[in-house]
């Protein structure tokens, strides 16, 4: 088998042992590789109760590195995400003590319940890999990705995320609830991780890694590397715009439009379509990869006027109505 096969294969092994534990939520599995092999972060918005903390947390005892959670609530502080300089009255120096954004996998859960000075910190943390005090930067782990939950359902006592900011998600996703015959799954694999814990106390041994971070920075390299036709990174560039001048498909839509995706849309178009394309098994990118990946992409870059409320249209609308117009190579 050559190396190229065996990345692939053990990142599918990885997709396996989190779609075991995940049961039902197929969209949100795959989108959280895509994340991890594109090295991006991601938004997750859902009712309580929809495995998203499982979701991250199954995700960390499938790979080598460390998880940890952050809760989000109001008096949360920007130096509880980054770390602070502590004063050592010994011999009067300060040294820097590590916040918990310092770890492989964050989850930054209920994000939209601190206020926006802390969301920044993380926001800006996520963009620049590393965390700035004073004159001194200290960078984030190679392996670095957050994956923030946000409640829809609560919108008392909340503070919306700077929609400016956003962008440093490279995909927003929605989930739902699962279907009948998953629920019931759920219902059964809880009963059994339940006894299971009964039975063997605080001791269980936790499960070795299925992938370590080497074998996550080969598949990223694979990935950047897979081949990209002219026709279809042109279409590519033509969604991104379409976002900016929607007019030129129709005046509807432009009149709608308050900001357009930024360059930095189409860097995450073009590497979560590549992962896409790769975790479908192939070694170059479709343009169907493409509108698979658009909405989860661009749903959080778009911003909309008030008067697109009013008339019933969502980011994801807006989205639909302009992929239904550009030609496709
Ligand atoms: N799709 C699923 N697969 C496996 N277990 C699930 C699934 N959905 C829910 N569960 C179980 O339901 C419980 C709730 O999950 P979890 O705490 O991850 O939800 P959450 O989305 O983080 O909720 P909240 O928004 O309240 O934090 C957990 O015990 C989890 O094991
Ligand atoms: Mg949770």
């Amino acid at each position: 088998m050559d190396t190229a096969t065996s990345i692939r294969d053990s990142i599918f092994r990885l997709r396996d042992f989190v779609a075991e534990r995940i049961i039902g939520q197929d969209h949100l599995v795959e989108r959280l590789l895509v994340a991890l092999l594109a090295d991006g972060h991601l938004l997750v918005e859902g009712a309580p109760g929809l495995a998203k903390t499982r979701a991250i947390k199954v995700l960390g005892e499938g790979i080598e590195g460390d998880f940890h959670r952050v809760q989000f609530t109001p008096d949360l502080l920007p130096a509880d995400l980054t770390g602070t300089e502590i004063y050592r009255p010994q011999d009067g120096s300060f040294t820097f003590q590590q916040g918990p954004l310092f770890h492989n996998l964050v989850l930054a859960d209920e994000v939209n319940r601190a206020p926006a000075k802390v969301q920044s910190a993380l926001l800006e943390a996520m963009a620049e890999r590393q965390i700035t005090i004073g004159r001194v930067s200290y960078p984030l782990p190679a392996l670095f990705m957050v994956m923030a939950t946000q409640n829809p359902l609560e919108q008392e006592g909340t503070y919306p995320l700077p929609e400016a900011q956003l962008d440093r998600f490279l995909l927003h996703i929605n989930i739902g609830y699962p279907d009948h015959a998953a629920e019931k799954r759920i219902l059964h694999l809880a009963r059994k991780e339940a006894a299971a814990e009964e039975a063997s106390g605080e001791t269980a041994p936790a499960p070795s890694p299925v992938l370590d971070q080497a074998g996550i920075f080969a598949a990223r390299r694979a990935i950047l590397e897979m081949y990209m036709s002219e026709d279809v990174e042109n279409y590519l560039m033509e969604i991104v715009f379409a976002t900016r001048d929607p007019e030129v498909y129709s005046p509807d839509l432009g009149s709608w439009l308050a900001y357009g995706g930024s360059p930095r849309a189409t860097l995450a178009l073009d590497r979560a379509a590549r992962a896409h394309a790769w975790l479908r098994g192939e070694d170059f990118v479709a343009p169907s990869d493409l509108q698979d990946v658009a909405h989860d992409v661009l749903r959080h870059r778009i911003i909309l006027k008030y008067e697109a409320a009013a008339d019933g249209i969502t980011p994801d609308r807006f989205i639909d109505e302009l992929l239904g117009r550009i030609p496709v190579p």
